[in-house]
């Protein structure tokens, strides 16, 4: 399993500079399109550092915040004692029990995991009926290795088939950990092969800001995402 550990100050760092903001905002405006979050149970699965779990329970809901680094969740203690910070592996969860969140989020974190069906059917089982499961990853298609931006702003896209990868170099985040990079029609199919009813899945296209003079073509999403709802009754 992917350990954060060793690279939690990193993390924490890009975190603070506002790497993962736009996705953490993204999510949770598509929460509070299904409920008003105040009150409600939800859980952060691999919550890292715990700045969207954060930002939940400051919007009022009662937070559980779920990571493997346990110096991903030291650091998230410091934030705020009003999450309830839990070491677990987001596979198999489990001292979480059956049906005990209304909402589960999880931001970046699925590319992370070598087997995201299992986190699926997980999150299935803590949810409770009607639940909703909202999640995000980088874009497989525009924002993986295998995507290469070119001078005008075009992209060139050299593979799209399921692998573990490691970036080139020594001693970084992805050099070391590795990632796993898999199409959009895996985590589709298989967030409904878990049982999941898909309600919409979406590509956020944040502000729209060319980083080079040379880039004439619009920047392409970044993020690629689906929100999901347990069903109210067992199919039989
Ligand atoms: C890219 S970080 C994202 C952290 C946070 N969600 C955010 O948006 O800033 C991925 C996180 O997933 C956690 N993670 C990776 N594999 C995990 C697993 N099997 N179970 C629980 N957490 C895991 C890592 O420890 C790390 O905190």
């Amino acid at each position: 399993m992917i350990n954060y550990d060793l690279f939690a100050e990193q993390y924490v760092a890009t975190v603070k500079h506002g790497g993962p903001r736009k996705a953490h905002r993204y999510l949770i405006e598509q929460l509070n399109l299904e409920m008003n979050v105040a009150g409600k149970t939800i859980c952060d699965l691999g919550c890292g550092q715990g700045e969207l779990a954060y930002q939940l329970s400051s919007l009022g809901a009662v937070v559980t915040g779920i990571d493997a680094s346990q110096k991903l969740l030291s650091y998230a203690r410091g934030l705020t004692g009003q999450v309830n910070w839990v070491c677990e592996d987001a596979m198999t969860l489990s001292s979480v029990p059956d049906e005990s969140f209304d909402a589960v989020v999880s931001s970046l974190m699925l590319m992370d995991v070598p087997d995201h069906l299992a986190v699926f059917k997980q999150t299935m089982r803590i949810l409770r009926p009607g639940g909703v499961f909202v999640w995000m990853v980088m874009h497989p298609c525009f924002h993986s290795p295998f995507c290469g931006l070119q001078d005008d702003g075009s992209r060139i896209v050299s593979q799209y088939a399921p692998q573990f990868w490691k970036s080139e170099g020594q001693g970084t985040l992805r050099s070391v950990l590795g990632s796993y990079h898999r199409p959009i029609s895996q985590y589709v199919n298989d967030f409904m092969k878990a049982g999941f009813i898909l309600d919409r899945f979406f590509e956020p296209h944040y502000e729209i800001k060319p980083s080079s003079a040379a880039q004439r073509i619009p920047d392409m999403p970044n993020h690629f995402g689906a929100l999901g709802r347990k069903r109210e009754t067992p199919l039989i």
